[in-house]
């Protein structure tokens, strides 16, 4: 029970092997749902493909003989929106609440669902169920086109889609800045600007319970959740510290990357080391965008940088890294060339102050090569 009329109808995946296709869940997933309980019944999204039949017995334990007024759509990503047609088909009475942009996505989803009662609602505009008036505020690209978020101003509660959510079950404790990061900067990392948009738009209600379509509901210290977002959709680094990320074929350039950290660390700095081939990329890009600081240390590579380096600078420039000072190490037996290569990838990237050391070393670390990371490590250090 999340108030005397709102309950919580969500599941938890513990099956899924990557969520989004591409994200390691090592603590499951939640797909959260919501039933609205007043003179009408709102249920609020769907979940997961996986749990129609668990998620309808939630709605019926909650309801007993009565039945849903509304299904209030606020994103139609397959996580939440995968059970409109099972659930038209136990309630066809039912009318579907959503935006223009949420019933041309639904009719390329389910281009044979049967004929519906629809409700479009417009940006700002509301729906009474009794006591409890929701209001409608769309928040596009937080995470699609379609998105909105809906405002019940009687519990003053925010189903903010999802915003707010994390990865992890609701079963499984563990603490909401890593896995909400981890989910943020991943998921939704690309749309700040939108972000802002809506926390801006937030920030003229009166919002005591956020109630996100991942993760825990949200009922104290709210401002922590809200200023990590501030944080996080502005690109403001969050902590200060050097994320050194390597990519190495034999060692050597993560050895030199190792000399540096250690050469930061004695210099009081925090130092977070990244193995891109073997570590959850998310993780890594999550790293990146947590601190103020990062060094990227690469193989030159089929006259290139090493594929998992590549794929981590893809998956930064996607995301619209910037605001950070960026140094660069390098290594090449016969022409070095990844500290140039590196240096293109981010170009475009807002904002970058780049390192005026750079480490350049030939296939394994001499006392050149120290002496050159103990001046960026000095200079990293300022
Ligand atoms: Fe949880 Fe954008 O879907």
């Amino acid at each position: 029970m999340i108030t005397n009329d709102i309950r919580y109808v969500g599941v938890n995946d513990h099956e899924v092997d990557l969520f989004e296709g591409q994200y390691l869940v090592p603590n499951g997933m939640a797909y959260n749902s919501y039933v609205i309980v007043d003179d009408k019944v709102a249920v609020m999204d769907t979940v997961d493909q996986h749990f129609g039949e668990s998620w309808l017995s939630n709605i019926a334990a909650v309801l007993g003989e009565r039945r849903p007024d509304y299904l209030v759509v606020q994103h139609m990503e397959p996580d939440h929106s995968a059970n409109i047609v099972k659930f038209l088909e136990r309630y066809p009475d039912a009318t579907v609440v959503g935006n223009a942009k949420t019933f041309v996505m639904m009719a390329q989803f389910f281009p044979d669902a049967p004929e519906m009662k629809r409700l479009i609602v417009k940006d700002g505009e509301t729906l009474t169920l009794g006591k409890h008036t929701l209001t409608f505020v769309f928040a596009p690209m937080v995470h699609w086109p379609e998105v909105m978020v809906s405002y019940d101003s009687f519990d003053k509660v925010l189903f903010s889609a999802d915003g707010f959510g994390k990865f992890g079950a609701l079963d499984v404790e563990d603490e909401w800045d890593c896995e909400a990061r981890r989910y943020y900067i991943g998921i939704v990392g690309k749309y700040g600007m939108q972000v802002q948009k809506l926390l801006k738009a937030a920030a003229t209600l009166d919002i005591a319970i956020i109630c996100p379509l991942h993760g825990p509901i949200l009922k104290e210290n709210l401002g922590h959740y809200i200023e990590k977002y501030d944080i996080w959709s502005s690109y403001r680094p969050e902590d200060s510290g050097v994320m050194i990320a390597y990519a190495s074929v034999y060692g050597h350039t993560k050895a030199a990357a190792e000399e540096l950290a250690r050469e930061l660390e004695s210099r009081g700095q925090k130092v977070v080391l990244a193995d891109l081939a073997r570590e959850d990329m998310a993780e890594c890009v999550e790293d990146a965008f947590r601190y103020d600081r990062l060094v990227l240390a690469s193989v030159t590579y089929n006259g290139d940088i090493f594929p998992p380096m590549h794929a981590f600078l893809h998956a930064l420039t996607e995301r619209s890294f910037q605001n950070r000072t960026v140094a660069f190490m390098e290594n090449g037996t016969w022409a070095p060339a990844a500290a140039r290569i590196m240096a293109a990838a981010l170009e475009k990237s807002k904002n970058i102050t780049f390192a005026q050391e750079k480490v350049t070393m030939k296939s394994a670390m001499n006392q050149d090569t120290k002496a050159s990371i103990r001046r960026l490590a000095e200079e990293l250090a300022k």
